[in-house]
């Protein structure tokens, strides 16, 4: 049985890991398994890209070296893990993948979006979610909430998190154009309520597309 690939997507603090967690949780509770990753990270070799990548010390990084950077970790997480937890017949949730490219590298560096698309293509192995979940809110409202966690205006804050507010906007653009283009696939989810609203509201967008788990009962 092949698997399903579910995708969360968004702007800083949007509250992505917390969704992506709780999602886990109740598929495991309606019976399905389900494997969580994460880009970048989600493999030892990833970790270690991820901390280059947000923390890395000394110069700065080109916006080119960035991109590869991202571009390789996604090669080894597809290979490694998510490609295997599918081919196992795994409900995988993937905190960021290739839209997280496309916004940050694209609309937020100014990288061309069509050499993007090849290279998220050549790393991903043409793989593409079954469902992508986008967390949206205001970037105000999601920095707000970062500072609020200590992690902004600190040593605590990553290399990402810094970038200027006309940045994070770009990126949110970036986002928003993605899912109007691509409406079958992505859910655009509001995201600037409570942890309880918002888990709901993927629940219930989950629900309505996952093919139930085999054995449990509709
Ligand atoms: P996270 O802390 O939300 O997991 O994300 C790590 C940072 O990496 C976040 O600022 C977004 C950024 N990112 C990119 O710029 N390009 C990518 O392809 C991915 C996967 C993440």
């Amino acid at each position: 049985m092949p698997g399903y690939f579910i995708t969360f997507e968004g702007v800083e603090g949007s509250g992505k890991s917390t969704q992506c967690r709780l999602l886990a949780e109740a598929l495991r509770q309606a019976g399905h398994a389900c494997v969580v990753s994460r880009e970048p990270g989600g493999t030892p070799l990833g970790e270690r890209i991820r901390e280059l990548l947000l923390h890395a010390p000394g110069a700065a990084i080109t916006s080119l070296a960035e991109l590869l950077l991202y571009l390789a970790d996604r090669a080894q997480h597809v290979e490694e893990v998510l490609r295997p937890a599918l081919a196992a017949g795994r409900v995988v949730l993937c905190d960021r993948f290739t839209d997280s490219t496309l916004a940050y590298q694209g609309d937020g560096r100014g990288h061309d979006r069509e050499l993007l698309r090849q290279l998220n293509s050549v790393a991903g192995g043409g793989l593409v979610p079954d469902l992508t979940l986008l967390l949206d809110l205001p970037v105000e409202v999601g920095l707000r909430r970062l500072a609020e966690r200590g992690a902004v205006a600190s040593a605590g804050a990553d290399r990402l998190e810094r970038e200027n507010l006309a940045f994070h906007q770009r990126v949110r653009r970036g986002y928003l154009a993605i899912a109007a283009a691509e409406p079958r696939r992505i859910a655009v989810i509001l995201a600037d309520g409570g942890v309880e609203e918002v888990r709901a509201a993927v629940l219930g967008v989950v629900r309505a597309r996952l093919p139930p788990a085999a054995g449990a009962s509709a």
